[in-house]
């Protein structure tokens, strides 16, 4: 039986929802794979909050209380660059894997953290930085490693979708946005979210993991407003797309326009879609739940499990 100590920086949504996870899949995971999860300490900024499911005792308000304890791998679920940067940085130069949620970090210093990484000797998993529990990450890197990738497009943010179903309904743009926030799907500042920029730290992380360091060429962001009309038989989506062009990749997010017959308008709520072209097998679809604790803690515990493959 291996035995495997988890320290996790965060409990809120993404956090809480990974340790109600560990705790649902505990049985089968031992049964399955042979393996022993603990969560080793939780790091939270206040420990007098109510967190169900969550046993008080794990939990401490100093990161070197997680990191540099004994720990055989990082859960990252803070958000954010700075603080999560300086607590990842540290983990990976302590030679911990880290597993995290956070596209704002990746897309901000990955290439820098991969190579800490490589040079530790340990992972870094992403699969939960986008597209919450559908397993995009893993189709790229494994199942479609054969492939020339052409074009990535996307619905990538599941607050945007959700907020623009709502306004379907009838409901206003601000009474939309509080509701995404309540449902905890939005960023702590949900501004990222809207603006398009959410959407496009994933599609940055999409494009590396498709086309490497291609040069990007071209790069455009535009999100949603309350200024979103309604007009009869038709949606409005917010898209990312990345395409290989000569000499290196375009990136584009963009709300656009579809009839309710095409496949990104039955995209409901805070689900996501992700359409892959290869040169070799066309147009791959994939779709889920794309934001929200359980589909977001999954994929953290899928990351997990492949670290501790890893674990000596
Ligand atoms: P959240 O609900 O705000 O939780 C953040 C957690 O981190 C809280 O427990 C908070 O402590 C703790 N924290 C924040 N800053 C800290 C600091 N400086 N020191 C110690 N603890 C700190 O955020 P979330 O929605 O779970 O998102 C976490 C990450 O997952 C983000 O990177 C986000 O982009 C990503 N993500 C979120 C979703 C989603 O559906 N929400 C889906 C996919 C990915 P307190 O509880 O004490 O305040
Ligand atoms: N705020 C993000 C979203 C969380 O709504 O898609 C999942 O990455």
């Amino acid at each position: 039986m291996k035995r495997v100590r988890i320290g996790l920086l965060g409990c809120g949504t993404v956090g809480g929802g990974f340790v109600r996870l560990v705790e649902r899949e505990r049985s089968r995971i031992r049964d399955r794979y042979n393996v022993e999860l603990n969560l080793a300490r939780i790091l939270v900024r206040d420990s007098s909050k109510e967190r169900p499911g969550v046993d008080r005792a794990l939990l401490t308000t100093s990161a070197l209380d997680v990191i540099d304890r004994d720990c055989d791998l990082i859960v990252e679920a803070i958000g954010g660059v700075h603080s999560a940067g300086t607590f990842v940085r540290r983990a990976l130069a302590r030679k911990r894997s880290v597993v995290t949620a956070n596209k704002a970090l990746l897309a901000a210093a990955g290439g820098e953290l991969f190579r800490a990484a490589s040079r530790n000797r340990v992972s870094l998993g992403f699969e939960a930085s986008v597209c919450g529990g559908v397993p995009v990450i893993a189709a790229l890197r494994r199942g479609l490693a054969g492939d020339t990738i052409e074009r990535i497009t996307g619905i990538l943010n599941g607050t945007s979708n959700y907020v623009l179903c709502r306004m379907e309904e009838g409901l206003s743009f601000t009474d939309a946005v509080a509701r995404a926030q309540e449902l905890g799907f939005a960023e702590r500042d949900a501004t990222l979210d809207l603006s398009g920029e959410d959407s496009a730290q994933k599609l940055r992380i999409l494009a590396n993991v498709a086309f490497g360091d291609g040069e990007v060429r071209k790069a455009s962001v535009c999100g949603i407003g309350g200024d979103v009309r309604h007009v009869r038989g038709t949606v409005v989506r917010l898209i990312a797309e990345a395409r290989r062009v000569a000499g290196g990749v375009e990136l584009c997010v963009e709300p656009r326009r579809f009839t309710y017959d095409h496949p990104f308008a039955r995209v409901r709520d805070e689900q996501n879609a992700v359409v892959i072209r290869g040169r070799a097998v066309g147009d791959v679809w994939l779709g889920g739940a794309g934001a929200g604790a359980s589909p977001t803690a999954a994929a953290l515990l899928s990351d997990v499990l492949e670290c501790v493959r890893d674990l000596t």
